[in-house]
């Protein structure tokens, strides 16, 4: 298969994954306040233009507008897009939706006060192609602020835990969680940004009283469990040894209580 036909049934394929189950409930359960800590962490005033890339349903988005910037939320999904429309709108503020991919963002170049991703471009598939247009959107002397699960923390690990079980991604695809890590970002954004800081934190997590509830939850609600099950099929011991798997881990960061530290990486950088 040519890479042209390859890389655009991935990007169907990432598609449809997004919008399995209801990545709107954890977004508004969970990872809520990722999104306003971003937008502070990144500076946003009025009047900043501002584009949120793998958006989703808004996280950094709609508080970026509502700080009183002019915000562009750009995501692969266009179900996520809808649902955070209806929410902006919910919240009385304004922002343009615009379905695009990480890789080929249909802006110019230097349009941007500020580029932001939330947990988002982390996802796409080809990490150096995805860095290169955050960095070419962003205007010279702006700001590029990254949200991004650590490989070693516990979104890190929910991956590794998957990753037997997911379809083999093709060739040059790498794994998300790596955007959560320092040198391998820095790496990425090179020498055409300045002044970076990233500081490891963690988001804390109360919505689960034990691993089997939170295997149960992001195997209705998240694509990339979804689609982990999916793949495993109608196989039950398969099915029983990933149950057991998430449990466990979720076991693990629970130890024994009812809350959970979930690691990401945040950083601060200013495009040259
Ligand atoms: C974990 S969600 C994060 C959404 C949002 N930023 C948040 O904080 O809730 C990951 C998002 O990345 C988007 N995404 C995945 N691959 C993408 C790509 N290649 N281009 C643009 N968006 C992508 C998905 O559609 C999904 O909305």
């Amino acid at each position: 298969m040519n890479a042209v036909v390859q890389d655009r049934e991935l990007e169907a394929k990432h598609r449809a994954l997004w919008a399995l189950g209801d990545y709107r409930t954890i977004a508004a359960e969970i990872v809520a306040p990722l999104g306003p800590e971003l937008v502070a962490a990144a500076g946003i005033k009025p009047g900043d233009r501002v584009l949120d890339v793998a958006a989703g349903t808004g996280n950094a988005a709609i508080p970026a507008a509502a700080a009183g910037a002019s915000v562009v939320a750009s995501d692969l999904c266009p179900e996520l897009l809808e649902q955070g429309r209806r929410l902006a709108d919910e919240r009385g503020v304004t922002l343009d939706w615009n379905e695009a991919n990480a890789e080929a963002l249909p802006f110019g170049d230097g349009e941007f006060d500020a580029v932001l991703s939330c947990i988002g471009v982390m996802f796409a598939p080809h990490h150096q192609q995805s860095a290169d247009e955050l960095v070419r959107v962003c205007r010279p002397g702006g700001t590029i602020g990254l949200i991004s699960w650590t490989p070693e923390g516990f979104i890190g690990q929910l991956f590794a835990t998957m990753k037997p079980y997911m379809p083999a991604p093709p060739p040059g695809v790498s794994p998300p969680p790596l955007w959560g890590s320092e040198d391998h970002v820095r790496a990425l954004l090179g020498e055409r940004v300045t002044d970076i800081t990233t500081e490891r934190r963690t988001l804390t997590v109360s919505r689960f009283s034990d691993g089997p509830a939170f295997r149960d939850y992001f195997k209705a609600n998240y694509g990339p469990t979804i689609t982990a099950y999916r793949a495993i099929g109608e196989d039950p011991q398969r099915v029983a040894a990933l149950d057991a798997a998430l449990a466990a881990l979720a076991d693990d960061a629970l130890h024994g209580g009812s809350t959970m530290e979930w690691e990401y990486l945040l950083l601060v950088a200013r495009k040259r």
